[in-house]
């Protein structure tokens, strides 16, 4: 793979994943070539080019096949998205700015938190088929990403689940409960209580 088209990538990384022992591990080495081989700005060229017209900040899918779906991640500023789950294998290749992911694991009916990664500008980031995390754009401008999903996004929206941002009670991912436990997460994280089961509200002094 040397420059990046959409279709070049979503062909190479199907075959990858189909003839790997783990689609996790090939997911990822295909976007870390793409990120060695590529600049930044060379890769969001190419997603703008294939962002459907019209579509609107949190619908910008590049491709969508029953293996793979590629996502153009335009994370406004300081948005904190609800904790969540995708049931499949997962990356975010950051391109612009910074991405948090805040790391969670099931604990008895709940959750606890495990661990924040940041991700700046060429890193990968993979999530394991079982993750559960939440994203976090730190910064005053809007962040850029690639996000690469192992399956169908459209087809297993009923398979997925989101966690409530007050007591991380599991609830099913329909549409407009993503968007509702975004803003109680960001509301909370503004007032964050003390919780053993919260991620640590960022110290980051705003730039
Ligand atoms: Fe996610």
């Amino acid at each position: 793979m040397s420059e990046f088209s959409v279709d070049g990538f979503a062909a190479a990384c199907k075959e990858a994943m189909a003839s790997a022992d783990g689609s996790h591990k090939a997911m990822k080495a295909c976007l870390d070539e793409a990120m060695a081989e590529n600049t930044p700005a060379e890769v969001i060229a190419a997603l703008e080019a294939a962002v459907p017209a019209g579509a609107d900040i949190g619908e910008l899918i590049v491709h969508a096949s029953p293996e793979l779906t590629m996502l153009y991640g335009r994370i406004p500023p300081r948005f904190q998205s609800a904790t969540h789950n995708h049931t499949v294998v997962a990356c975010i290749a950051q391109l612009e700015g910074e991405e948090i992911s805040h790391i969670y694991r099931r604990d008895g009916d709940g959750l606890r938190f495990i661990d924040s990664k940041t991700a700046v500008p060429g890193d990968v980031v993979a999530l394991a088929a079982d993750a559960i995390h939440g994203i976090e754009n730190p910064n005053p401008t809007t962040g850029g990403a690639l996000h690469v999903y192992g399956g169908d996004f459209g087809a297993i929206v009923d398979q997925r689940s989101l966690w409530s941002a007050d007591r991380h009670e599991e609830i099913a991912f329909f549409f407009p409960a993503p968007l509702k436990e975004s803003v109680k997460t960001m509301k909370r994280a503004a007032t964050p209580p003390v919780s053993t089961l919260s991620p640590p509200p960022s110290r980051r002094p705003p730039r």
